[in-house]
């Protein structure tokens, strides 16, 4: 007989979990606003809220974060660090921030101006807020193949060649650079191929413009270049990276998904002009520059992280978990973004409710119900999360309203997904109930999903 397909970890420490009875989920939601990032996790049985620092740090690195050198200036955890992003990526100088949007807010404190376009493929919300804050536009040129959430592409991350040659050929002058969010969050954890990315290098030295990554999860987006594109079948997940990054002149990293460390990030620039105006503002806003708003143990984590998060039998682990519970909807069948994505399964509100509208928030509705039903917090990707148009004010309707369920770095089994899988299933069996949906009462001007206030439409 063939083997079965088992996890290439052990478990050496655990958390407790709590269970909770629904009476007490109504009242947590209710008392939350219906805002699943109001409730307190301790009401929370399986969070699927994020794959962002959740991850479980391995053996490995709690020993580095014992060795970890906390000095405020030249720290050897700071050329640990720097050693680990040189092997993995390939940049030369970095800068270390303590989480991927702060590498935004430092990077273009220097390169965004006012009026500014900044084309890429679903730019993720942080990095749209830091764009817009700053009077400047996001362009969305991802493939129309992504909003299909039936069309089987396998790589749903690309950018639209056409779309960015629009943007180029008409304002080129706009635009500071491009950027390419590895994998593709917004669109589902979908992959950008090798190719696109050697593609839209092309288009990028055409027009004499710089390519920013966008990096969070690029070690899950090198496992689907092995997996799915031809030519790499056989390349280490190690060289697929170092190539992917060759194409890029920037990256913006959170650390805290595919490094698996619970805090921290940087940027990686070749261009040491760059990286000494950069360094102005990280110096004000993050820390000195070899610690960048970091413990010196946070760095050696983000380091031996990198290594391990590189390795095909992790990632194997990992995304094969993720393909399980995207499985098991599937067999339900409820709608879910195809294919599955690397860090989350993406369930399709608009078709899973179809009783409701757009209006009333699909997806939030189904994160809370969701919640009620088992105590498992998934989070919306959709509406809400969309915000308002920056210059009308108007609400913006995106053409996919997602409840995204994240999954955690090692830190849940397959009995937790069957629980989730279950979950959602009943549910979908209850959906013809769902009658009413969403209202706000109350919102920011920006990122106004986190401390949204809501109620029953
Ligand atoms: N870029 C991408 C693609 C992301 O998914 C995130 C965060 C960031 C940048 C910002 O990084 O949180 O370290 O400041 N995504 C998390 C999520 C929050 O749940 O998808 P950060």
């Amino acid at each position: 007989m063939e083997l079965p397909f088992a996890e290439s970890y052990r478990i050496k420490m655990v958390e407790t979990i709590r269970r909770s009875s629904r009476e007490e989920r109504e009242k947590w939601i209710k008392e939350a606003k219906y805002n699943l990032f109001q409730l307190k996790s301790g009401q929370v049985f399986i969070d699927l809220l994020t794959d962002s620092g959740t991850g479980a740090m391995s053996d490995r690195q709690w020993a580095e974060m014992m060795l970890g050198d906390e000095s405020y200036a030249g720290a050897s955890s700071y050329y640990k660090m720097k050693e680990a992003i040189a092997a993995v990526t390939g940049f030369e100088y970095f800068l270390p921030v303590h989480q991927g949007r702060a590498a935004e807010n430092v990077l273009f404190s220097v390169l965004v101006k006012e009026g500014n376009l900044v084309p890429g493929n679903s730019h993720f919300d942080t990095t749209k807020g830091h764009i817009e804050y700053r009077k400047a536009f996001a362009v969305d040129c991802t493939i129309d193949e992504a909003f299909d959430t039936q069309c089987l592409h396998p790589f749903k991350g690309n950018v639209d060649l056409q779309k960015l040659e629009d943007v180029l050929k008409k304002s080129a002058e706009k635009v500071p650079f491009i950027i390419i969010t590895l994998t593709n969050n917004s669109a589902g954890g979908q992959p950008v191929s090798m190719e696109n990315l050697r593609l839209v290098r092309q288009m990028a030295d055409k027009y004499g413009k710089m390519i920013i990554f966008d990096s969070a999860r690029f070690a899950e987006n090198a496992y689907f270049i092995k997996l799915r594109e031809e030519k790499y079948r056989d390349s280490s997940i190690r060289d697929i990276a170092r190539e992917m990054f060759s194409y890029a002149d920037v990256m913006t990293m959170s650390a805290k998904k595919d490094a698996i460390v619970n805090i921290g990030g940087f940027i990686g620039l070749r261009d040491p002009e760059l990286f000494r105006q950069c360094t102005v503002f990280n110096i004000m806003y993050e820390g000195y520059i070899t610690y960048g708003g970091l413990a010196g143990r946070d760095m050696n984590a983000i380091a031996q992280g990198l290594y391990e998060g590189t390795e095909f039998e992790y990632l194997e682990t990992r995304i094969r978990q993720v393909e399980y519970l995207g499985n098991r909807l599937i067999d339900f069948g409820i709608p879910i973004q195809m294919p599955i994505g690397g860090h989350a399964v993406f369930v399709d509100a608009k078709r899973f409710l179809t009783n409701l509208k757009q209006e009333e928030f699909q997806a939030q509705t189904l994160a809370v119900q969701l919640y009620i039903e088992a105590g498992v917090r998934g989070v919306e990707i959709g509406a809400l999360l969309a915000d308002r148009d920056p210059v009308t004010r108007e609400n913006r309707f995106p053409k996919l309203e997602f409840l995204r369920l994240a999954i955690p770095r090692r830190v849940y089994t397959n009995n937790h997904m069957d629980v989730v899988a279950i979950a959602l299933k009943n549910v979908f069996d209850r959906r013809d109930k769902v009658t009413h949906g969403m209202k706000i009462i109350r919102e920011a001007p920006i990122m106004r999903h986190f401390t949204v206030e809501l109620d029953l439409a």
